[in-house]
């Protein structure tokens, strides 16, 4: 098969290196990719933004799937753009990518379909806002409606936090985004990544997952886009994930077909479990990234079959097979990230950090010159690792990252603790 991925970050890397090892693959393509993907596959310098030109390419080049993998090509209806061009393409419809496009949209799902979810209000005045979270009191989380590549949610500790956070979304600072804000209750608990594919009809689970979204250790300091994750997670209990698939996923994914607007694709949701049990704070349309690159390495079956199945709606038949070992990502950042940060400071040692035993390095924001890597963003490295317990491959992940010499960028060297810490106490 000629296969083609939209995007450029660690998680298409993950997804690439996956792609490549599939037995149906002829050739693969990247738009438009980066250094590391270009391992795996032929990367183009195609923008995306333009489907006509993404669709003249899978023309030109006879391509039977495209995978996409960021939200923004989604939230466009790039996947509707490339089926109505009889192009096959792994991905929710723009209508069903309204799960994550607007907050608004997904809280109104979650109540129609009696989904567990915090209690909220959608407000499009600052004066509206600003009222009902006088009326409620903090903690409080205020959200733009729209995509705001992952920096549209405060969540508020006090209620200046929260005021400050209403003006800064009705000032413009998200753009159309934030035209309109949720505000919602502030959930207790700890937060896991559920992923399962789905066809429009039936769901299937992926292996359980956690992210770490702060960016210091001891999850101090502002939200990112994640710092690290590893898999499976302890904290998903057969219970816990037969009451997140029955009253989550199930329910949205007939929710949406009900509404005339079936799910395909990846659905991530970001669940809570709180002492009232899970809770539902987010729905994604597509893969986490960094979660992502853990599930690659965990996910034993070929994953071509499952797109395929997913563009087809044959999931019903499907099996998915995971590796049992467990997996860590390290995100290796550009130091002042998720502020302002530098481009282009010299990385050296990968070689030598991807020979430690179960590791793999994917890479997030990089370039190449004159045969050296460079840093090109903010989240620039994913260092992964399996192990037979999350604390080896955490182990392994941090042993590889102290061969890595890049004196401009920092991690976090607590990933997974509190997996590690499950399994000191368990042993
Ligand atoms: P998001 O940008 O939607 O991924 O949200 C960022 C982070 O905000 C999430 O990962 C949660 O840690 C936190 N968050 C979002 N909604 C809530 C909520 N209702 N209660 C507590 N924390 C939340
Ligand atoms: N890891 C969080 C996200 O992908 O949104």
């Amino acid at each position: 098969m000629h296969i083609l991925l939209l995007g450029s970050g660690g998680r298409e890397h993950a997804l690439a290196w996956k792609i490549a090892g599939s037995p149906l693959l002829t050739k693969l393509w990247c738009a438009p990719g980066n250094v590391g993907i270009a391992r795996e596959a032929e990367c183009v310098a195609l923008d995306v933004a333009n489907h006509a030109a993404v669709i003249e390419f899978c023309k030109a080049n006879g391509i039977e799937l495209v995978v996409v993998g960021p939200e923004t090509p989604l939230a466009a209806g790039i996947v509707d753009d490339l089926e109505n061009a009889g192009i096959k393409a792994f991905g929710p419809s723009k209508k069903a990518a309204q799960l994550e496009a607007s907050k608004g949209f997904t809280k109104a799902l979650c109540s129609e379909f009696n989904i567990p979810t915090g209690a909220y209000r959608r407000c499009t005045s600052a004066a509206e806002a600003l009222d009902y979270v006088r009326a409620q009191g903090a903690p409080i989380v205020v959200k733009a409606d729209g995509l705001a590549a992952g920096k549209g949610v405060v969540v508020a500790k006090t209620l200046a936090e929260a005021e400050a956070a209403i003006a800064m979304m009705f000032d413009g600072a998200f753009g159309a985004a934030g035209a309109e804000v949720v505000i919602e209750e502030f959930l207790e608990g700890r937060e896991v990544s559920f992923f399962a594919l789905c066809d429009g009809e039936t769901a299937i689970p992926l292996a359980s997952a956690q992210d770490h979204k702060r960016v210091f250790d001891h999850d101090q300091g502002p939200n990112t886009g994640g710092m690290g994750a590893y898999s499976p997670t302890p904290f998903v209990t057969p219970e816990v994930h037969d009451e997140i698939m029955s009253r989550i996923i199930l329910p949205a994914v007939a929710g949406m077909r009900a509404r005339g607007t079936p799910f395909h694709g990846v659905l991530y949701a970001g669940v809570m479990l709180t002492k009232a049990g899970p809770k539902l704070f987010e729905f994604n349309v597509r893969f986490g990234d960094p979660e992502c690159q853990v599930l690659m390495l965990r996910m034993m079956s070929d994953i071509v079959p499952a797109f395929l199945a997913v563009c087809d709606g044959e999931l019903k038949h499907f099996d998915l097979r995971w590796y049992p070992q467990a997996a860590v990502t390290v995100v290796m950042a550009a130091k002042g990230y998720p502020g302002d940060y530098k481009k282009g400071s010299r990385i050296e040692g990968l070689d030598d950090a991807a020979k430690v035993e179960g590791v793999e390095i994917f890479h997030a924001g990089t370039t190449e010159k004159d045969g050296s890597i460079l840093a090109n963003g903010g989240r620039v490295l994913n260092v992964c690792a399996l192990g037979e317990t999350i604390t080896e491959a955490q182990a392994r992940a941090y042993q590889a990252i102290d061969r890595i010499k890049w004196p401009d960028g920092f991690c976090r060297r607590d990933i997974a603790w509190q997996a590690v810490e499950q399994e000191r106490v368990g042993s």
